[in-house]
């Protein structure tokens, strides 16, 4: 299987050495592309902003969402939300990575706290794929994303 070339290590924000979990690059090309298409399907005539996601579950298996808004703003349930309350729905528990992409070109744009948060509740990590819309990518992670964060663990061991 054809696997991404090495990035080697980085640095967290907390100092700590992570190297990557390396995905094979086709189901990383292919988790892009349903976020890209996700997007499309995004119920958003309030703030016209589409959002699409695509997670990628432990094995291997890719669920999509959109964000979903309400004419109660506040009800509005964004698309990286909506991929893993599906995921869970069709039971899924244990997750490798999202690709998540909105309409903006020109930068990558990360998930909303709320969601880093959601995403926290089921790994610590997941690598995370900030997509543009022409399909180009950038690879993070949560840890990265949300550092220092309260988890499920917390509340066992108090
Ligand atoms: N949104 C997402 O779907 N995910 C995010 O991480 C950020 C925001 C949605 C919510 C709302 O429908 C629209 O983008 C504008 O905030």
């Amino acid at each position: 299987q054809q696997r991404e070339t090495s990035t080697g290590t980085y640095k967290t924000q907390t100092g700590r050495v992570k190297i990557p979990i390396f995905l094979p690059s086709d189901k990383i090309k292919e988790m892009v592309s349903q976020c890209l298409q996700a997007r499309d399907m995004a119920y958003c005539p309030y703030s016209r902003f589409p959002v699409g996601a695509a997670v990628l579950t432990a094995d291997g298996t890719i669920i999509t969402g959109c964000n979903v808004e309400n004419a109660s703003y506040g009800l509005t349930v964004c698309a990286e939300r909506t991929a893993v309350q599906r995921a869970v729905a069709e039971g899924h528990r244990h997750f490798r990575a999202i690709a998540v992409t909105c309409d903006i070109k020109d930068r990558f744009v990360g998930p909303c706290g709320a969601c880093r948060q959601v995403l926290m509740e089921f790994a610590s990590d997941w690598t995370v794929y900030l997509t543009k819309p022409d399909g180009s990518y950038k690879e993070t992670s949560l840890s990265e994303l949300l550092p220092l964060a309260f988890t499920p663990g917390h509340l066992t061991q108090h």
